[in-house]
Order: C-alpha cells, then structure tokens, then sequence
C-alpha cells in the first residue's frame, strides 16, 4: 500500500493515527537534532519530521534526500509545536518510522512553487515539473469542474453531446487550416476543423434539435495570449429558435457556471449593437469595468485655425478622472511615443487639462480660448482635475487607437478590477466586411451567418453598397473586454445560401464543390437554426481574472506553434513521405 492518506488530508482529530503517505519533496530542513521534510502531492502539502535521537538511521535516511525525489513514508500524526495557519494541515506533523525512496530526481531545473524561477521556455519544455505546480494544477482541475458543470446544464437544458469528426474538409472561418494527407487518396487532404460549423447544421438538418459537443478546434493563425492553434469550444446549436431565446439560454448557462464555480450572482447581461459598441469603445469586445467612453469632438473643434483638427475625418478623446494635476508632462510624453509605436501608429496626442483651480494647460491652447476648451469640458462632463486626452484622423483608424488608449489608461490606473465581471451582448454586427486590398467582401462570422430578417430581401436585390450596410443577426458574448462567445441565426435557405456565397466571390462551381452537401441539405426542409460556440479556454482564463490562456491547458503550444516538450511539429522520413504520396515524383498533375 503506497498510502492511507493523501498529503492535504490530515487534520488535529487524526492525532496518534499511524498514516502511509506518498508524494514528492518540495523541501527538507535539517536543524541538527531535527530533519523536517515537506511532502507533496496533489491534493497539499504535509511535514514530515525525523528526530535524531530516536532514530539516527533513519533521520540519515531523510537528510539524503532532495527536491522531487519520490518518497513513502510511515509514522504517526503528532500536534506541531509551532503550527502553520496558512496551509490546511499546518497543525499536524508526521512522525516518521519507515521510509522509501520510490524514484529519485535530478535536480530540477527551475523552482516547483507558485512563484518559480523559470522561464516561459524553460517550464514548456519540462511541462511534467511546471504542472506539479499547485496553481496550473488549480487551473486544471478548475477546467475540468468547469467542463463538467457545462455538460449537466446543457444536457439537462436538452441538449445532447454529438461528436463531429476531426478529419474534415476545410470550413472557411477566417483562418488557415491545418491539412492532413490522405494515404489512401493521392494528392488529396483533409484539413482538421477551425470548428464543426457544417456539422452542427447538418444535426439540425436531420433533427437532432438541440446540439453540443466539447470540441478541439484547429485554426492556423498568429498567436496571442488568448489565441492558441488547438483550443477547445463549447460548440451548440438550436432549431427553432430566435436570436433572444439563444441568447437567454446561454446567459443562463454563463450565469450558472459564474454561481456555481465562483459563487458570483451576475445580473442581467445588456446588449449592445456593433455600432454603439464602436461609437463608445471604438471596439466590438469593450470592457465596460471602467468608463471613460469616448467623446465625439469632430463637430465643436473643426474649423478654428488648427490645421490638425480641420483636416481630420474624425476627432474624439476620452476624459480622465482626477488625473490633471498627477499627470506630468514627461508622463504626457512618454504617453504620445506610446501610441506612437507602429503597434499603434498615433501621429500625436492632443491633452487638455483642467486644473482644481479652473485653469486650463493644453496643448492647443494657441488655437481656442479658454472659453471654448470651456465648452469641451461640459461636453465631456469634466470636473476641475479632470483631463481630456484626444486624437484624430481616419475614423476607424482612429478609433482603434482611442480604443487602445483607452484600455492602457485603464490599466494604468488600475481600473480593471479582477474581482469584477462584466458580462454583454454585442448584436447587430455588419453581414460583410468590404476589404479594400482583395477588393472582396469577406463574412464578418462565418458564410452560414444570415442577415436580420428586414435586410433579406435587400440582400437578394441591392447594389454593392446596399451590401456594405447589412446587418447579421449575430451576436459576441463579452466579458472583460475579451471575446468569451459568438455565434448567430444562420441562413437555412439555398437561394439565400448561395446569394451570399456569390457576394463573398464564390464561383458557382467553388460553392458547390465546398459547400454543395449544406446547400444540398437546404433542399430537404432544413429547420430554421442559429447556435453559439464559447471558446472554453478563454472562459476558464477569463474566469480566473488571467489574460492569458496557456495556463488553463495542459499542454500548449509556444507564440512559434510549436510543442518544445515533444519537439513538434518536425521534420518525417522521406519513407513516410512517399507513403503519403508527399515525395514529389507521387502529386499527380
Ligand atoms: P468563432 O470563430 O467566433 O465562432 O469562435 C468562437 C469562440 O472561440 C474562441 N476562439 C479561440 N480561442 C482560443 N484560441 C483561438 N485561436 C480561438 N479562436 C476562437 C473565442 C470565440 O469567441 N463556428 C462559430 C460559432 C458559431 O457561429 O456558432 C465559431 O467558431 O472565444
């Protein structure tokens, strides 16, 4: 027997028990006449103590051994003199009459605590030491406490678990696909799903009714903290639905797993349209935690002899609270060659600064009056203290970068509290996006996406630029400023279907050889539809207050895609490669 208790279990009321426990060393101090060992395992942390007097042999034992060697020790639970509160079996000690060394350990290459010495690289590729850390072990188990909270509401909400297949043909969602060759079939691939888009519609199709799966997506496309090539969705679908019954059901789960794994109540989620999203926040993923929402000035400012503003599309800025008289003009500096960066690409920042006593410094001073920075100030709902940042230029451009001037002040002045959640709806997003470098539109969800009811038959009629200013009735789940969700009410029609393909550039032969089985589908009563996919890393970072979703997966990838602990992706035998029709003497013409 390896053990009677796990190394987070004993407590004062076991006091005289003989315990086996098992686990690995995170440290051991030899104070002389007393060798004191922390033994770990999943579960915490339990002293061991080895006293010299009574047994020497055995306390030699304990000195050889160090960090992360593998041990079983027998002995009985004593009171600690000087107890530990901080730790959950801080009152007890082992007093040791057996040990085992089960494996030793090299020494390991970086700390095994919360707060370790390694480095990103380092602790990737030795994963197996980085997740005996007790908080990524957290985060696991977190994930799947999480994961399995998902399953019982939805299935008992009536939704059943349908697994779609990994080897797939490519479903367009913005991204590259990952291909696969196939050996049977020379010269042919299969590529790994960005997400079962086609499959969920298909269930529906066939009348499954009310769909969901856990499901590893693949998408190959430059990585971000919150961005990994396989990540996992909480993928739904729904016949017979609206827009708002979809919403409301995955509100409801959203509210269910924030009780139930934080014991938050969270209140209703608002929504908000693409457009208002972008008029307040320049963004269609805002946090709302703070405020400082944007200020339109384009109208008030033009026309009064500075040339910056007059030949501007667009001038708007953010209001500061409070922090007139705490910014310095190194700190208004160093704030301008930030958003100067090519990350960002700002020409300038216009500050105007109310001061407590109602005096104002700014930057354009020489072109407005006091009385009219005045005007701005109430615009602006500013209070003396308050300081007005502002930029201008190309509309879009320029809200894009007092969207991230806006989110560096928040963090700045730390506004984005962790403790708080802030869960809406983004609804109303434009159909398509006209990209002026392809000259193409581009779907800005997925082909599959329908318009709103009242766009339908314009979308079957209009011009080019009737186009540009459909709307789709798809929505985004926001929380924090991050993208937890998207989805939409898709087209179930094959006129529809194939009129959008048409607009995104689709020949009529590339539609049908992709697509030709959902349209074809289309064509035996296909239900109306709609559905969500959350990506569950996110939800569980998210959930965590954590940026970056890495550490909620056991094994990712590096900002390269690549695995460093298995060395992949690597090169393959020319043999393998000739199997797979790969070697090119083997593509056919
Ligand atoms: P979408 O592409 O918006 O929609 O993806 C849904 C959610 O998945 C998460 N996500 C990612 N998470 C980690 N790494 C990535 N590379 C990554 N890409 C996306 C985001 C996002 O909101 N088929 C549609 C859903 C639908 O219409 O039902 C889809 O995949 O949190």
């Amino acid at each position: 027997m390896y053990r009677t208790h796990n190394c987070g279990e004993l407590r004062i009321e076991d006091l005289g028990n003989e315990v086996i426990l098992s686990g690995w060393v995170q440290k051991g101090r030899d104070l002389g006449g007393l060798t004191f060992v922390d033994l770990r395992d999943r579960y915490g942390i339990t002293q061991l103590v080895f006293n010299v007097e009574e047994n020497k042999k055995l306390t030699e034992q304990a000195r050889t051994l160090a960090r992360e060697f593998v041990i079983k020790a027998t002995g009985f639970v004593r009171e600690r003199s000087s107890k530990n509160p901080n730790r959950a079996t801080g009152d007890i000690e082992i007093e040791v009459t057996n040990l085992q060394i089960l494996n030793a350990s090299k020494t390991p290459p970086f700390t095994i605590e919360n707060q370790t010495d390694g480095g990103e690289e380092l602790r990737m590729k030795y994963r197996y030491l980085d997740l005996r850390r007790s908080n990524i072990q957290q985060n696991l188990i977190f994930r799947s406490q999480l994961a399995l909270r998902t399953r019982n509401y939805l299935s008992q909400n009536g939704f059943i678990e349908v697994e779609t297949p990994n080897l797939i043909k490519s479903t367009p969602e913005g991204a590259r696909d990952f291909v696969v060759p196939s050996r049977m079939n020379p010269g042919e691939f299969y590529a790994l799903p960005q997400s079962p888009q086609t499959f969920k519609q298909i269930l529906m199709v066939a009348g499954l009714d009310k769909y969901f799966q856990i499901v590893k997506c693949f998408r190959d496309e430059d990585l971000r903290a919150d961005r990994q090539p396989e990540f996992t969705q909480i993928d739904c679908e729904m016949s017979f639905v609206t827009r708002d019954q979809i919403l409301d059901q995955f509100e409801g789960l959203t509210k269910h797993l924030f009780k139930f794994m934080l014991n938050i109540s969270l209140p209703d989620f608002p929504k908000m349209s693409y457009d208002e999203a972008m008029e307040r926040y320049g963004s269609d993923k805002p946090d709302t935690r703070f405020e400082m929402e944007f200020i339109a000035f384009t109208e008030i400012v033009k026309g009064h002899g500075f040339p910056v503003f007059d030949s501007a599309e667009y001038i708007a800025g953010i209001c500061v609270s409070g922090e007139a008289e705490n910014y310095s003009n190194k700190q208004i500096k160093e704030l301008t060659e930030w958003l100067q960066r090519p990350q960002i690409g700002c020409k300038g920042m216009i500050y105007v600064k109310y001061n407590i006593d109602g005096s104002i410094k700014s930057s354009v001073g020489k072109f407005y009056s006091d009385e009219q920075l005045n005007s701005w100030f109430k615009i602006a709902n500013a209070k003396p203290g308050d300081m007005l940042l502002m930029l201008c230029g190309e509309t879009e451009k320029t809200r894009k970068q007092l969207c991230e001037l806006r989110l560096e002040m928040g963090r700045r002045l730390e506004l984005m509290d962790p403790s708080k959640f802030n869960a809406l709806w983004i609804v109303d997003f434009p159909l398509l996006e006209w990209d002026e470098d392809s000259e193409r539109f581009h779907a800005m969800h997925h082909p599959f996406t329908s318009p709103k009811k009242e766009d339908v038959d314009r979308m079957l009629a209009g011009d080019h630029e009737t186009m540009k200013a459909l709307r789709a009735d798809a929505y985004d789940l926001v929380i924090n400023g991050s993208e937890i969700g998207g989805g939409s009410i898709r087209i179930h029609d094959r006129a529809l279907q194939q009129r959008n393909f048409d607009l995104l550039g689709f020949t009529r032969e590339e539609a049908e050889n992709q697509f030709g089985f959902l349209m074809g589908a289309f064509e035996y009563g296909a239900p109306p539809h709609g559905g969500i996919a959350f990506g569950f890393d996110r939800l569980n970072a998210v959930m965590n207050g954590q940026n970056s979703i890495r550490d909620f997966i056991a094994f990712p990838k590096n900002t390269s895609g690549r695995d460093i602990m298995i060395d992949a992706p690597s090169k393959v035998d020319i043999t393998q490669l000739d199997e797979l029709n790969l070697a090119l003497k083997n593509i056919p013409e």
